[in-house]
């Protein structure tokens, strides 16, 4: 690579030359007064290299830090601009600009033309009468922020659908190879693109893996398709060394980004140690080390005009990218969980002198605050997920409270998607989780724009509205700190970027910053306990509970939900009085009199809360797993039949119960449990195919024998029909078989009882195409027995292609994930509803009338049930009410899972409900085991 070609020889690099014959002279002069020069000839130590120039350049540059041009701020086009887009003005918008750290709010208009923004606020009627062409869009009040920025994305390169062309996120060529660029595998075509910036999202960092410990470096790109349709249009501000290019000398160098990973991942890989990681880290620094000191000793020669046997600049296209990280010019993110992998990693930039932009996942940070203020130069930023943890050993002391707590100290939170681990078009969700969990909202929201525009160096331009700054703006339909809010317009560039967005009217409570629960005792808990604190929650003293101050009260009839009590209707807060775990009045407090119950009752004021039905959590490895990367901790895979015969002493054609393998109180089921989700419905782990025989508990049991711990031994059978190993249509023929009455032993015997209707078939399945074959087969079946078999689809991502076809077939359909994402070939067909698409899947199948349930994949989001209907509601258009809601994770679930045991637990939310951030889940009814357990820390 040749950084500085000699054809842009401009008038800074010829002074820069007079200067450097003088320096020059004064050497020949020193060195003869020192009589150093008396064995060679002057004039052959004069001799100037033909590109002296050049090299003089290139080593006053290699100390210029990076930054944007001093004249940046008076551009009037961004280096962006698309020719032709209109300018924009969005009038009468609350603008939350990322100023005044995150406290700005600015009620008025916004003007955006040439691919910036041209004006905020009050703007005058003589600059708007400039415009001919101007596109007007009437906010009407609605909140606008800057466009959301994901620092840790694999977006393009580990793209979907997945197919083996798709991964290029790790290489395995090394554990050190700063010279990789994620850039050269970034696929235009990712279908996810569309999606994030109909989530808001408008800039990534797109990182390469975290397998290495150096994976190499990492671009960050605007979302949205350019004319050239190429990966390098994409790349905001792409650093001088991408092609090679010489700019004006002048120019401070750009930013560069580098991944670093620490701790399990990279000694996984190389079935090496943590020890084995932090040496070839170090050997890598020692290696870049050597090549700086070789440089700066040069340039200081050449600086001083010691050109004799000067030769080349010491140069390594393999290292120069980590030279660049010891000369302050890369913003380095560093995967790193645990304090031992964050201690070394502190130890690595003071021995070798670089900062850390941002550590990433980061799960142990907030237990090690002051350890993090120790690393070499600015203290890293902090980027974490809101509640996804617990995945593995490095993520088991992940707390949601994290991102409070690390602001509390002083550190600079960023919330990431690491898209596709989480999707990110709904980045903006982990802002919203950890401002109910405590962050104050300005810090919520700037952690997904202005924190981590600043972190990557690019806050002259992305992250704030201000004049001058990229025009990537986002017009929300309500405030983005509440649940669902969705863009009604995305702009990147000033290119609006949703061409008939659809938007839903939202509450007008919708409109304002959530009002959200206090967790300080939580979160002290989490402190004090590293990160393990209690979960347990505790019986209630007393025999009689009161809850006042009730707002509304949602108790289940037979398979339905109603609205037994609402303030709104009955004209004030009402009293509901338990005892013996069962309710015995609801109403005002005229009905409820705390004179004829108070005085022996544990009274519990759910400021202006609710009472609903609990939630039922399935889909994941609850209860069957505690740490789902740790095998040592999990039930473990069944046998597939397909591959290979099940052991003899199994006996014949054994199907697996999932009852057999379950483990009580681990902490995804009991934070399940304190968030409303009492029961747990889990099928063994599949192999492939055959899973087996599911089972109900409730998560809250310390363990299996304990009252109430094991809701139903047998729920419903469940196999998969999602891989093609073998194929598809081997599965289809095996089930066939099957349902034909030809099963052997106990597998055939259970497949009589699915026959008859008795025992409920769950099949794992995204596929329309693959449902549809279903379909056709149960049919088939009935006509010949003349029963009905109870069928449910799990998964069912395409199933809105079929909803008419499913309703007719009388199949039921639980949804997993509930916001669906095209990950697979298989999977790809998503209804993605509002913005862009008028419906979700959930309305097009309840206006066919299908049984609907909502699922999770992993254990961790069990505890989100509340907001997965509540979301999914929002985003239904009006087609599910809240009872309608709730029953999705209830009634509904249970029925399709064959749950004929239902629960009748309730949960208690103080301030709100389970539908949105403010409510707290405080207690659990429980008639069956005739207690109220308290939730309280
Ligand atoms: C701005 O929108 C709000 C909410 O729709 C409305 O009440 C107000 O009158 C509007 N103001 C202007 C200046 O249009
Ligand atoms: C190389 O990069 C520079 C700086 O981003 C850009 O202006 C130039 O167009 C690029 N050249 C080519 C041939 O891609
Ligand atoms: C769904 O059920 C309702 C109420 O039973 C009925 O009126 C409607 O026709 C059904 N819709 C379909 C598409 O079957």
């Amino acid at each position: 690579m040749d950084k500085f070609p000699a054809q842009r020889r401009g008038t800074t690099s010829s002074a820069v030359f007079k200067s450097l014959l003088g320096a020059v002279l004064v050497a020949i002069v020193v060195s003869t007064s020192l009589g150093l020069s008396l064995s060679h000839n002057p004039l052959v130590a004069t001799k100037v290299p033909i590109n002296a120039a050049q090299i003089v350049q290139q080593c006053q540059a290699l100390h210029v830090l990076p930054g944007p041009p001093k004249n940046f701020h008076h551009r009037t086009e961004s280096d962006r601009y698309v020719a032709g887009t209109p300018p924009t003005l969005v009038r009468n918008a609350t603008i939350w600009t990322g100023r005044v750290s995150g406290y700005e709010v600015i009620t008025g208009d916004l003007l955006i033309d040439k691919g910036i923004i041209q004006g905020v606020g009050k703007l005058r009627k003589s600059a708007l009468e400039a415009y001919k062409d101007l596109a007007v869009i009437d906010a009407a009040g609605a909140w606008v922020t800057p466009g959301i920025v994901d620092m840790h994305s694999h977006l393009g390169v580990d793209s979907v659908p997945e197919l083996h062309g798709s991964d290029d996120t790790n290489s395995l060529k090394g554990l050190v190879l700063p010279w990789l660029r994620s850039l050269d595998g970034l696929n235009t075509h990712d279908e996810a693109y569309q999606l994030s910036i109909s989530g808001g999202v408008t800039t990534a960092n797109i990182l390469p893996g975290s397998a290495d410990a150096i994976g190499g470096q990492a671009f960050t790109i605007k979302l949205r398709p350019t004319e050239e349709r190429s990966s390098s249009a994409m790349v905001l501000e792409p650093p001088y060394t991408l092609n090679g290019t010489h700019v004006d000398p002048s120019l401070p160098p750009r930013w560069r980004q580098m991944k670093h990973a620490c701790g399990e991942n990279p000694s996984r890989v190389y079935s090496g140690t943590r020890m084995d990681t932090i040496w070839a880290f170090r050997h890598g620094y020692d290696t870049a080390r050597k090549l700086k000191e070789k440089q700066d000793v040069y340039c200081s020669k050449a600086l001083s005009g010691q050109w004799k046997g000067l030769g080349e600049f010491p140069e390594d296209l393999q290292w120069e990218a980590l030279v660049d990280v010891l000369r302050g010019r890369v913003k380095v993110h560093n995967h790193c969980y645990e304090a031992v992998d964050l201690d070394g990693m502190v130890r690595l930039t003071n021995e070798f002198k670089f900062s850390i932009a941002a550590f990433h996942h980061a799960h142990e940070t907030y237990l090690v605050p002051d350890l993090l203020k120790k690393a070499y130069g600015k203290t890293p930023a902090i980027a974490l997920f809101a509640t996804n943890a617990r995945y593995k050993r490095e993520a088991y002391r992940g707390s949601e409270f994290a991102p409070r707590i690390l602001a509390d100290n002083g550190l600079k939170v960023v919330m990431k998607s690491d898209h596709p681990v989480l999707n990110s078009r709904h980045l903006l969700y982990e802002a919203q989780q950890a401002h109910y969990y405590g962050l104050p909202s300005n810090l919520a929201l700037a952690s997904v724009t202005s924190t981590p525009a600043t972190v990557l160096g690019y806050d002259h331009r992305i992250g704030f509205i201000k004049p001058g700054y990229d025009a990537d703006i986002v017009v929300w339909d309500s405030h983005p700190l509440t649940l669902g809010a969705a863009p009604k317009q995305v702009f990147i560039d000033g290119v609006a970027q949703l061409k008939t967005p659809h938007f839903n009217k939202k509450p007008n409570f919708f409109q304002r910053v959530p009002k959200t629960p206090d967790f300080t005792k939580e979160r002290e808990a989490a402190i004090k306990y590293e990160g393990l604190p209690p979960l347990e929650a505790k019986t209630a003293k007393l025999d009689v509970v009161m809850f006042t101050n009730v707002n509304s009260v949602f108790l289940r009839h037979g398979e339905k939900v109603r609205e037994s009590f609402s303030a709104a209707k009955d004209g004030d807060n009402g009293v509901v009085v338990v005892k013996f775990g069962v309710v015995s009045c609801v109403g005002t407090s005229f009905d409820c009199s705390v004179e004829e119950y108070g005085s022996d009752a544990q009274i519990i004021d759910l400021e202006g809360g609710s009472i609903s039905p609990s939630l039922v959590s399935y889909g994941s490895h609850l209860a069957l797993h505690h740490i789902d990367g740790e095998s040592s901790t999990n039930d473990g895979k069944v046998y597939n039949p397909l591959k290979a015969d099940a052991p003899s002493i199994l006996g014949d054609s054994p199907v697996i119960r999932a009852v057999d393998g379950l483990q009580f109180a681990s902490r995804d089921a009991l934070l399940a449990y304190r968030s409303g989700v009492t029961v747990g419905v889990t099928a063994p782990s599949s192999s492939g195919f055959l899973a087996g025989l599911s089972t109900a508990f409730n998560t809250g049991s310390p363990h299996k024998l304990a009252d109430g711990a094991v809701v139903q031994d047998v729920a419903a059978l469940h196999i998969a029909i999602d891989s093609s190993t073998p194929s598809v249509s081997t599965h289809i023929a095996a089930l066939r078989n099957l349902l034909l009455g030809n099963g052997e032993g106990e597998i055939g015997s259970l497949f009589a009882s699915v026959v008859e209707g008795n025992l409920p078939l769950v099949i794992q399945v995204q596929s329309a195409d693959i449902m549809a074959t279903l379909i056709n087969l149960k049919k088939d079946i009935e006509d010949r027995s003349e029963t009905n078999i109870q069928l449910t689809f799990a998964g069912a991502n395409e199933a809105h292609l079929l909803a008419k076809e499913i309703g007719e077939a009388g199949v039921g359909v639980i949804l997993s994930p509930s916001r669906p994402f095209p990950g697979s070939w298989k999977s790809r067909r998503i209804l993605p509803g509002p913005p862009l698409t008028r419906q979700n899947a959930f309305a097009v199948l309840a206006a066919h009338n299908v049984t609907i349930g909502i699922g999770i994949e992993e254990q961790w989001s069990a505890r989100n049930t509340r907001f997965d209907v509540a979301w999914a509601a929002l985003e239904a258009n009006g087609a599910l009410s809240r009872e309608d809601a709730i029953a999705l994770a209830s009634v509904n679930l249970e029925r399709l899972l064959g749950v004929n045991t239902p629960s009748r637990d309730l949960v208690a939310i103080k301030q709100g409900s389970l539908f949105d951030f403010e409510g707290k889940v405080v207690g659990v009814i429980s008639p069956q085991r005739g207690v109220v357990d308290l939730i309280l820390q």
